[in-house]
């Protein structure tokens, strides 16, 4: 049920940069539950372009609080879905839309006094936003710092939304703009948040000893710049989080590694439970990964990116082991209860049973 599409009707279109969009969803009352959220979750929307299904994975914008469902769609130069939503999606069509998935969150507490640092680049800000929201609101007590990069003035996304932040929580949120093709007068606030930058930034603006936890999200090359950097300046791994909406392509060395798994794994049975039904299959290397073999039985796993970042493929792994190739999307505490994205993992042992439905 869960793992469902529903079709939505927009609510509501805005431009908010030139390439950028936002879309309010009608979750009808019905579709409450499924459709509940955590601030910094993802939505998966799905269409039929030029005869071919795609869909992509969209963050949401808006927190809990607020009652609202807004995503944000920019557009890529090459993107096949963004164009095709600039173009087509208006107020008052409809789009399928599955309920939100991801770990990219935090339990905010109300009796908590901490600090937050939040590093976000272009789109990254959504699911960023979301959660800064959800914290201003639900840990009135501590404070939030959010590091925010962008082209020029003009390309910032929710530059005014977070200015109103600004102006409402002046004592416990301050928010600093990196711009690479535009100078500022502190020369720190010029480039883009890269090594040298975080060094500064570490240097100058944070206390890595008083954060409670920093949140991340953006182009790949800045999130392994400020991941890096953060964890040499002594925060644990556990309190950095993440959120990666592309992956890089896989080297030589994993594909070889991928490889030799799936000719091992040739034959192994799996046993897979989804929406409330149980079947075992053999595992087909041609078909890559658990996720397509699942599929090319017939029973409609769900997915999205295929590539271990949107965690929409997500299952258990109830008994037996299987190696997953890269994962972008599972929090350390789900691998530790057993979770895996299926569009990366291969079967290990003679007896995996997977569900689905956990
Ligand atoms: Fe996105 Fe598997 S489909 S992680």
């Amino acid at each position: 049920m869960s793992n469902e599409f529903h079709s939505l009707r927009i609510a509501e279109r805005r431009n908010e940069t030139t390439d950028a969009i936002s879309l309010v969803l009608d979750i009808r009352e019905e579709l409450q539950p499924p459709f509940s959220f955590e601030p910094g979750q993802h939505l998966t929307l799905r269409s039929t372009i030029d005869g071919e299904e795609v869909r992509r994975n969209y963050s949401l914008c808006s927190s809990p609080h607020e009652g609202e469902w807004r995503v944000a769609v920019k557009r890529m130069p090459h993107g096949r879905f963004s164009n095709w939503a600039h173009k087509h999606l208006k107020a008052g069509e409809y789009i399928d839309v599955m309920p939100p998935t991801g770990s990219f969150t935090w339990p905010f507490d109300r009796s908590r006094i901490g600090r937050y640092a939040m590093f976000a680049s272009g789109s990254g800000i959504t699911p960023v936003l979301s959660l800064l929201k959800s914290g201003l609101e639900n840990e009135p007590k501590s404070h939030f710092a959010l590091f925010y990069g962008n082209k020029d003035s003009d390309s910032i996304l929710f530059l005014e939304e977070i200015h109103s932040l600004k102006d409402r929580y002046l004592e416990r949120f301050e928010i600093h703009h990196f711009l690479s093709r535009e100078d500022d007068e502190l020369s720190i606030f010029n480039g883009r948040i890269d090594s040298s930058k975080m060094s500064l930034i570490i240097e100058q603006m944070l206390n890595i000893e008083q954060l409670e936890a920093a949140f991340v999200c953006g182009p790949e090359g800045m999130m392994v710049a400020v991941e890096s950097a953060l964890s040499k300046a002594g925060l644990d791994a556990s309190h950095i989080l993440s959120e990666r909406f592309s992956a890089a392509a896989l080297s030589d060395q994993q594909i070889k590694a991928m490889e030799e798994l799936e000719a091992r794994a040739a034959g192994k049975p799996i046993k897979v439970r989804l929406d409330g039904r149980t079947r075992t299959l053999e595992f087909d290397p041609a078909k890559e990964s658990i996720l397509e073999n699942v599929r090319a039985s017939g029973m409609r796993a769900p997915f999205s990116c295929k590539a271990g970042v949107c965690a929409t493929c997500r299952a258990r792994v109830t008994k037996g082991s299987v190696e997953m190739i890269r994962n972008f999307g599972l929090s350390e505490k789900e691998r530790l209860e057993g979770y895996i994205l299926t569009c990366q993992a291969i079967p290990v042992s003679e007896d995996v049973e997977i569900d689905f439905d956990q």
